[in-house]
């Protein structure tokens, strides 16, 4: 029974011990009361030690998953406790998984866990812990904390947008934001564009509160402006989404040229633009963000530390006028009483240390390099690449010799999960072009994959 431990991942090794032998027993290899290959045997196999291997059996024993039966070993269990619903780790825009527990997130959207740096994180939640009691057990103030939201001015400066503390909304993670702007500035009927392909959770958003969806085709320059302008002058929309930077799913990034251009478009037009840049940290080069050009006319800029610091923190922001921002704020404390001041707290603490600061430096830097080899790979198992991305996580790219089924029959083959066909698209069509998250591209699975599309014929 091989169990495919990972040394370097953060979770713990009896853990994911216990994880996938609940996956071998849920894969229903076994019936109720078969005998368990022995812990020594378990514990040869897979390099581990005895002792790690009983503790995840008896704590498999205590879920009911397993059964002792007087120093004979362990059997599983006659009630089958691991069947039913299990709540899977959830990834936006990726094919539905398979329960199995080591497949290759080829296309997801974050960043792989082993990727993910504790030290400084761990650090800040025990200063906060010992050291902010109102963090700790108070409702935040409807803006958000203070101390965090003069980080993130500092931030916005030093991207060129010019605004006072009072026009930053601290919400829970890009989502929150983008949810509290759908349902507070648009109503049923109403009419947007979005880009093609996008943003699939943003399609779903719209598509929850009754908005009506166009689409503008993203270039790798950024989305489409002569459609775009088409597209304004027949529907009138009374918004554009737009991803600007390291755009989800094509890595793309808007030219400063078309953000101009964008920007008169939509004043010319009277639409708001929503600016999504929850990539924005991923860059550090040139670029003009819309909001940099405009924050006072009409447009609205969120952001996040999801994709850097860490998903499960939920803290994100929104940047507007002061009469959209009030009017957020109001419908943020009717939905949630805020968002948590104890994640605001810590990462407060993080950005104030530079801690912050030295983590992204130091993805930047990773996500260089694994983008470099993965073109690379890709180039030689002749993948079209849609424009090279010059960072970020993401690059767009289909087989030139495969078509998707061929594509998705090798990737089962190597353990590999890929991005879902329909996702990208607002209007949920089949797409062959595929989401190659860079911080995975490179694993052996994912290099001997790429190499048996190409030789599919
Ligand atoms: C373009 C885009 N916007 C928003 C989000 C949501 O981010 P958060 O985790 O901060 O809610 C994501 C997450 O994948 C994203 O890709």
């Amino acid at each position: 029974m091989e169990l495919r431990i990972d040394r370097q991942a953060l979770v713990p090794v009896v853990q994911q011990i216990v994880d996938a032998l609940a996956d071998w027993l849920r894969r229903g290899e076994v019936s109720p009361g078969m005998r368990l290959p022995s812990v020594r045997q378990i514990a040869r196999i897979n390099l581990l030690s005895q002792s790690s291997v009983i503790e995840a059996c008896e704590r498999l024993v205590a879920q009911g998953v397993l059964a002792t039966r007087n120093g004979a070993g362990f059997f599983v269990a006659a009630t089958g406790a691991v069947q039913g619903q299990r709540d899977l780790p959830w990834s936006e825009g990726v094919e539905r998984q398979s329960g199995l527990v080591d497949e290759l997130k080829l296309g997801c959207g974050g960043l792989p866990e082993s990727w993910r740096e504790t030290d400084d994180l761990s650090y800040a939640i025990r200063q906060v812990s010992r050291t902010d009691m109102a963090g700790l057990f108070n409702y935040s103030t409807p803006l958000g904390l203070p101390a965090l939201r003069q980080q993130i001015l500092k931030r916005l400066k030093r991207l060129g947008i010019e605004v006072d503390e009072s026009r930053i909304l601290t919400t829970a993670g890009a989502s929150h934001g983008l949810d509290l702007i759908v349902r507070t500035l648009f109503k049923p009927g109403d009419c947007v564009v979005v880009e093609s392909p996008g943003y699939s959770m943003l399609f779903d958003l719209l598509r929850l509160h009754g908005v009506c969806m166009i689409e503008v085709p993203r270039t790798p320059r950024g989305p489409d402006t002569e459609a775009l302008e088409a597209l304004l002058l027949k529907y009138k929309p009374r918004g554009l989404f737009i991803n600007s930077f390291y755009h989800n799913p094509t890595g793309s990034c808007m030219t400063t040229g078309v953000a101009q251009q964008i920007l008169q478009l939509a004043k010319n037009h009277g639409a708001l633009v929503i600016e999504d840049d929850v990539y924005a940290d991923f860059h550090s080069g040139p670029g003009t963000r819309l909001a940099a050009l405009g924050i006072d006319d009409n447009v609205i800029y969120v952001g996040s530390y999801s994709k850097t610091l860490s998903s499960s923190l939920r803290v994100g922001f929104v940047v507007a006028s002061a009469d959209v921002i009030s009017r957020l704020a109001q419908v943020k404390m009717i939905s949630s009483m805020g968002a948590s001041g104890f994640s605001e707290s810590v990462l407060a603490c993080l950005l104030a240390s530079g801690a912050y600061r030295k983590l992204v430096q130091r993805q930047r830097q990773r996500l260089s390099t694994g983008r470099e080899a993965a073109l690379q790979v890709l180039e030689d198992a002749e993948w079209e690449v849609f424009g090279k991305p010059a960072g970020g996580l993401f690059i767009w790219a289909r087989s030139r010799k495969s078509d998707y089924a061929q594509v998705r029959t090798q990737a089962r083959r190597f353990g590999v999960l890929l991005s879902c066909p329909t996702a990208f698209s607002p209007s949920g069509q089949a797409d062959d072009w595929q989401r190659i998250n860079v911080a995975y591209a490179c694993d052996p699975r994912a290099r001997a994959f790429f190499q048996a599309t190409a030789r599919v014929c």
